[in-house]
């Protein structure tokens, strides 16, 4: 079928009031629409950042088969800002792992009683209780690191979401997850099935009966088992923490089996690969940043003090550590969209009427890259978030972890904190060097990675803060 024919065909409008149609792509093939450009791109998010170079900030293009419109502006995020549903469109592929019946694919009533539901688990309150927990995991962290010989390569990436991967499943699903051993095997599976599902975002989907369907599968069906067992666990051995815990709320609330299973694994991906993978780029930026990671070091040893605890009480007081990790997420586009539609009734943006039903991405990266809002994007620099700058711009401007229609990533707080003290105790320990010829790329799926192992070395402070 040829481009216009394509198009012409299925008669989309989306008009604005002299009625011009919405800027932006055709479909070149009535299959694949315009895929072939995204895989020539290398990613959505880096197709996206073209896009909106071409188009503007509100711009459509074929996603296969169904047509989009991606915003990509404070103003325009702010025009959809009570928009509760979310479409399937971008996120249909990652069904097999988290199951149908997890959170982000519920919508209206059902939606919004779930997010009533488990939020209270990621609470500020919630967060602060598991600060003890985070502070644990960092030591024995560091106690691993401080026995690598010294000049040996730390693998970061590795490391990093181990630590992430532990401090949500240990506070998220109880004590079943307490094996080192366990932890690694869930990990190990979960790299295998991460790999190939962003493998099948860019088109490329295993052969029904070949190995890489039947290495997927064993994979995922590790880790359903080590779910239903951790599940079976808790049920036989109630809780005594006073805090909410997500495996008893969904418990208490009768979640059925599967639905229950979908919503830990959700929950686990999000609350690890995302989180992990902020703490990787952060040390990946102040190893290359030196001036930042003193300046920071000073502010951990000054906030501290003698216990060199981070605590529910110090860690607000971490603020350019906060700053850095802002920074990361903004520099990494650690999460580079999130998406919305509503599928009642037409939406107007930026005068636009764009029909019912049609998925609306937000460009959350591409907003974060934006020369207007962060001259010079890619250099990374922690003090445009300093109070007098963040007052200074477009609230809509920064929003890494989404925002419409309370929806917002229910594990923003939690991130920030288990991210927070794992730096602090890295740094008031050691010294981060980048290793010398290294280049860390970046591959943009879902969650923003280093396309291989991202390396560091470590040199140990001494007890007068010089450097062994
Ligand atoms: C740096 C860390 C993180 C980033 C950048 C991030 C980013 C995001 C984004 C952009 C969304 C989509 C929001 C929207 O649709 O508007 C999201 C959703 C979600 N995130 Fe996170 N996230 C992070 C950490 C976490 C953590 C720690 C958890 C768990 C404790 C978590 C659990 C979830 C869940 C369950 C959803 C789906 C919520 C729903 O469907 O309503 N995330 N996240």
């Amino acid at each position: 079928m040829s481009l216009s024919s394509a198009t012409d065909n299925r008669n989309f409008l989306v008009r604005n009031k002299s009625g011009n149609d919405i800027p932006g792509l055709k479909a070149k093939d009535i299959k694949h629409g315009n895929l072939d450009l995204v895989k020539k791109h290398g990613s959505l998010h880096e197709f996206l950042m073209w896009l909106h170079q071409q188009y503007g900030p509100i711009a459509k293009f074929w996603f296969g088969e169904q047509i989009v419109v991606s915003i990509a502006s404070p103003q325009l995020f702010k025009e959809t800002s009570r928009m509760f549903d979310r479409p399937e469109v971008l996120l249909s592929i990652f069904k097999p792992l988290v199951t149908e019946h997890a959170i982000p694919y519920a919508n209206k009533g059902d939606g919004k009683w779930r997010r009533n539901t488990y939020d209270p688990c990621f609470s500020h309150e919630s967060v602060m209780r598991c600060i003890e927990k985070f502070q644990t995991l960092a030591e024995e962290l560091l106690e691993k690191w401080s026995q690598t010989p010294r000049d040996e390569h730390i693998p970061c990436r590795q490391e990093a979401l181990l630590f992430t991967l532990k401090a949500i499943t240990q506070t998220s699903l109880g004590d079943y997850f307490l094996d080192e051993e366990q932890i690694t095997q869930f990990w190990k599976a979960y790299d295998v099935c991460w790999y190939d599902m962003e493998e099948r975002l860019g088109g490329d989907i295993p052969k029904p009966g070949s190995e890489r369907e039947r290495k997927f599968n064993n994979a995922n069906k590790y880790m359903k088992d080590t779910l239903a067992a951790a599940i079976d666990y808790r049920q036989k051995n109630p809780t005594t923490e006073k805090r909410e815990m997500l495996i008893d709320v969904l418990i208490e609330n009768n979640i059925p089996d599967d639905m229950l299973r979908g919503e830990l694994m959700s929950f686990i991906v999000g609350g690890f690969h995302s989180s992990g993978n902020l703490l990787v780029w952060a040390l990946h930026f102040i190893s290359v940043y030196p001036v930042v990671q003193e300046k920071m070091y000073q502010e951990v040893k000054a906030v501290l003090g003698d216990t060199g605890k981070v605590t529910p009480v110090n860690i607000a007081k971490l603020v350019y550590t906060r700053q850095v990790m802002d920074e990361t997420l903004r520099v990494a586009v650690v999460s580079p969209y999130a998406g919305r539609y509503d599928d009642e009734k037409d939406v107007t943006l930026g005068g636009y009427v764009i029909p019912t039903g049609t998925p609306i991405i937000h460009a959350l990266g591409v907003v974060l890259n934006d020369p207007v809002w962060w001259p010079n994007p890619k250099k990374f620099d922690p003090d445009r978030f300093s109070p007098e700058k963040v007052s200074e711009r477009h609230p809509y401007s920064f929003q890494p972890f989404g925002f419409a229609g309370k929806r917002k990533c229910p594990g923003y707080r939690f991130a920030y904190a288990e991210v927070a003290t794992a730096l602090a105790n890295i740094l008031l320990r050691f010294q981060v060097h980048e290793v010398k010829g290294q280049k860390v790329k970046a591959k943009y799926g879902l969650v923003t990675t280093p396309v291989d192992e991202a390396w560091i070395t470590l040199t140990e402070r001494t007890s007068n803060n010089s450097v062994k």
